[in-house]
């Protein structure tokens, strides 16, 4: 039997969605030790470069296993990589996945997680033929519930104090969108 690519290259105007590999810790490390871009993220901070190899080695781990696992995300014009997105989940089954995305703060607010976005819906709905893709967020993080809203996905609902991360119970947001729902945007 054919196995799937989950992970395999993605190319948009901007960015390249490749596989990681331990040559990109340093990047990694870059925007996971910042206080910030993990605020609204369920994993910790990284506060030594170990935690980054640890996060390079799972990710490594399932591409070797064909599980879904997150894509690194490429700057064309500088070549470096910026931020990660990926699948949180994917159930064949019901034709259902859930997608996560970080991206470097210098990066933010140039419309590239939203590019990116279009790119993994693109390919979900289309190679991957899913039928519902979802996405959630704490129900304060406004940039990345705007993500959602600017790619096309529906609000669904606040799920009540879903998750507790880092000690805190949290409201979460639930947005999904269905592969006829896809809007055409190439
Ligand atoms: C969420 C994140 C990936 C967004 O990436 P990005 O490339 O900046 O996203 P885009 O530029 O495509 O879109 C961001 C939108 O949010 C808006 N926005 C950003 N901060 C905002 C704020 N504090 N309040 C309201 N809107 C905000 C931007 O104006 C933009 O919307 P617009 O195009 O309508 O103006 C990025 O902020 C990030 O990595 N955050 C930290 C990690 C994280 O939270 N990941 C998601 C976990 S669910």
């Amino acid at each position: 039997m054919e196995t799937t690519e989950f992970n395999k290259t993605l190319e948009s105007s901007r960015l390249i969605l490749r596989r990681i590999t331990l040559d990109d810790a340093e990047d990694i490390f870059d925007y996971a030790v910042d206080a910030q871009v993990s605020k609204y993220t369920s994993w910790e901070q990284h506060r030594a470069i170990e935690d980054t190899h640890s996060f390079i080695h799972f990710t490594m781990q399932k591409y070797e296993n064909n599980q879904p696992s997150d894509w690194g995300i490429i700057e064309k014009k500088t070549n470096k990589l910026i931020g990660a997105c990926g699948w949180v989940y994917i159930n064949e089954n019901h034709g259902r996945a859930e997608i996560g995305y970080v991206l470097s703060r210098k990066y933010w607010n140039q419309g590239y997680m939203s590019e990116v976005v279009n790119q993994i819906l693109g390919f979900g709905f289309g190679e991957l033929d899913l039928n519902r893709i979802e996405a959630r967020c704490f129900a304060e993080n406004t940039a990345s519930e705007r993500v959602m809203q600017k790619t096309g996905m529906q609000y669904e609902g606040l799920l009540r104090e879903q998750m507790i991360v880092k000690g805190r119970k949290v409201d979460i947001k639930m947005y999904s969108i269905l592969k006829r729902e896809l809007p055409i945007t190439e």
